[in-house]
């Protein structure tokens, strides 16, 4: 259709998209063949079309998590990270994506023996072809896990600062992702801290199943950026203060649904974010589980709201202006 058309052909802002996300299960068994790694007993990895019916059915963000991390055990080599990310980037470049800022999770690889430079050589030799040979521009952004001891964000928050990779911009920041209702609300607030006086970006996932207390908590310990977001509307004071501040949401609506945050696309708070002046931008998150690209979120949102071509654009505009690149690069997308 046309506005599918025009969706398409909108310069387009990733900002929220788990590398590790991107595992599709033909891709999961591709490496477990190429890497001789068993995959785990149980039924859902009996097959490709076997894990892809078990992602049609995720009851919570735990449950996705659980198959998120499992199926990670078939990435051993610099190789497979790069193939990885390569995969991602080709997908986003044919959506229409610009400009991508990507998330990775070293503490898991790290438990199973695969060392910090082996994940961020690969993941970034990934980004570095995709600005090479499709244009777009990536931020690497290095997530802390909520799940695990803080002890072990606290070994790779010190592996991160001794490595060189922020000042060498292999690493553009950090953020936090995993289960979120559970582990203190605040468990990274000594790094956040840390990272703050650095001038290090800093992004949270935050109210995407636990309620608005837990942006508040981001915001406070110092993040800069809200990633999902979605229960800021429990919160009519604090959903001032993020437009007036111009704190970016970063949305994944599919996400969302497919993890039953939201019973449909409509409950998303698209039109709410809209009229309050609250920035977000509208990312894909896990595609490979969710079975939608940022595109396919765009395409959703657009069944749902019905939005015009003015509103397209100002979503699309706040998107460039709240990335984390330098002026002329935003001139160059907008
Ligand atoms: N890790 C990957 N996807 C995630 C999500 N939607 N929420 C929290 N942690 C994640
Ligand atoms: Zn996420």
């Amino acid at each position: 259709s046309k506005i599918h058309e025009f969706l398409q052909g909108l310069p387009k802002c990733e900002h929220h998209v788990h590398l590790e996300g991107c595992l599709t299960p033909e891709l999961t068994f591709q490496l477990a063949s190429r890497n001789g790694i068993t995959l785990p007993d149980d039924p859902a990895y009996a097959s490709v079309d076997a894990l892809k019916n078990r992602f049609e059915r995720f009851t919570s963000l735990d449950d996705f998590l659980h198959y998120y991390f499992e199926s990670m055990a078939v990435l051993r080599s610099e190789q497979d990270f790069a193939d990885l990310a390569w995969a991602y980037f080709l997908q986003a470049d044919a959506d229409g994506v610009h400009h991508a800022e990507v998330f990775f999770d070293p503490q898991v690889h790290q438990e199973r023996g695969i060392s910090y430079e082996t994940v961020v050589n690969g993941f970034s030799a990934g980004c570095k072809r995709a600005e090479q040979e499709l244009g777009i521009s990536t931020r690497l952004i290095l997530c802390f896990l909520r799940h695990l001891p803080v002890a072990s964000a606290n070994e790779l928050y010190d592996q991160f600062l001794a490595s060189g990779h922020y000042e060498a911009g292999v690493i553009h920041g950090l953020g936090w992702s995993s289960s979120e209702v559970g582990p203190p609300k605040d468990m990274f607030r000594d790094i956040y801290a840390s990272a703050a006086a650095k001038k290090i970006p800093l992004t949270a996932h935050a109210g995407e199943e636990g309620d608005a207390s837990y942006i508040s908590t981001a915001l406070e310990v110092g993040a800069q950026r809200i990633d999902h977001g979605i229960n800021l509307i429990q919160d009519p004071q604090l959903m001032q203060r993020v437009a007036k501040e111009s704190i970016l949401l970063s949305v994944c609506p599919v996400s969302n649904l497919k993890l039953q945050c939201v019973k449909s696309i409509a409950e998303v708070p698209i039109r709410k974010f809209l009229e309050a002046g609250v920035k977000f931008s509208i990312n894909s998150d896990d595609p490979a589980y969710f079975g939608a690209y940022i595109l396919g979120n765009y395409c959703a949102v657009q069944e749902a709201f019905n939005l015009s071509v003015l509103e397209w654009r100002i979503i699309a505009e706040n998107s460039v202006q709240e990335s984390w690149i330098p002026n002329e690069r935003k001139a160059e997308l907008l």
